[in-house]
């Protein structure tokens, strides 16, 4: 007598590995240190005709918020690189984050839009896999121009990239400012979705959708 293969439980996966979550978290934190103590050291040479609040800010006073700058761009810098060599390697990038073609990314907005688009725990819609990998490559290029700015000597062929010390400097700021409206946007959609949440949390698995036979 053969088994019947429809009434076998389907396989569970991890909505969000642990690396995935630890990574995030860590990366949430230390853009939250970076964002604000830049904001402090903008206001001291600022490049547009405008100031950020003093209360939105972190370090007190420029060397304060140098500080706070330089320390969090180490923790910035080394978990972006975990993060980065995990998803290539466990193909967490491959499997989750891509394809992004033009057409899923309308297809998907428009049903996001119209409050049609179903949420799947740990499955990516394409406008989320498009966020989320515009987000990484931000970082990438916030950290890059960083460098540029911290070391225009050092690092002129970089700098030379943006246009120079002035140019990096634009790039860094253009770079911050995306990452702070993808940070809006995506808190905006955990708050419309709460039950994401729990799991970048406190991790936890999935079944496996039934597939055609
Ligand atoms: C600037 C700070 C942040 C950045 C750059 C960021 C970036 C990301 C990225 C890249 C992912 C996809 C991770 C992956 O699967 O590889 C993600 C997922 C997620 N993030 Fe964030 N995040 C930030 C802050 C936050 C905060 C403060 C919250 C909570 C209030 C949050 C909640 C979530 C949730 C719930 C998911 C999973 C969404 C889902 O399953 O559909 N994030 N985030």
């Amino acid at each position: 007598m053969t088994a019947d293969v429809r009434s076998e439980p389907r396989p569970r996966r991890a909505v969000h590995s642990a690396v995935v979550r630890l990574t995030h978290w860590i990366n949430a934190a230390a853009l939250l240190v970076m964002v604000t103590s830049g904001w402090r050291i903008y206001n001291a040479s600022p490049l547009f005709d405008f100031h950020f609040p003093d209360w939105m800010t972190l370090g007190g006073w420029l060397a304060g918020a140098l500080a706070w700058h330089f320390a969090a761009m180490w923790v910035l810098a080394v978990n972006l690189a975990v993060y980065v060599v995990y998803g290539i390697v466990s193909g967490h990038f491959r499997r989750d984050l891509l394809p992004v073609t033009p057409a899923g990314v309308w297809r998907d907005l428009k049903a996001a839009l119209a409050f049609r688009l179903p949420h799947a725990a740990g499955r990516y819609n394409a406008v989320q896999k498009l966020l989320y990998g515009g987000v990484v490559l931000l970082i990438c290029l916030a950290v890059a121009s960083g460098l540029a700015v911290w070391k225009p000597v050092q690092l002129q062929a970089l700098a030379a990239l943006m246009g120079g010390y002035e140019g990096a400097r634009l790039v860094h700021f253009c770079a911050m400012s995306g990452i702070v409206g993808f940070f809006a946007v995506h808190i905006l959609l955990v708050l419309i979705v709460p039950r994401t949440l729990p799991p970048m949390i406190l991790g936890g698995t999935v079944r496996e959708p039934e597939t055609a036979p």
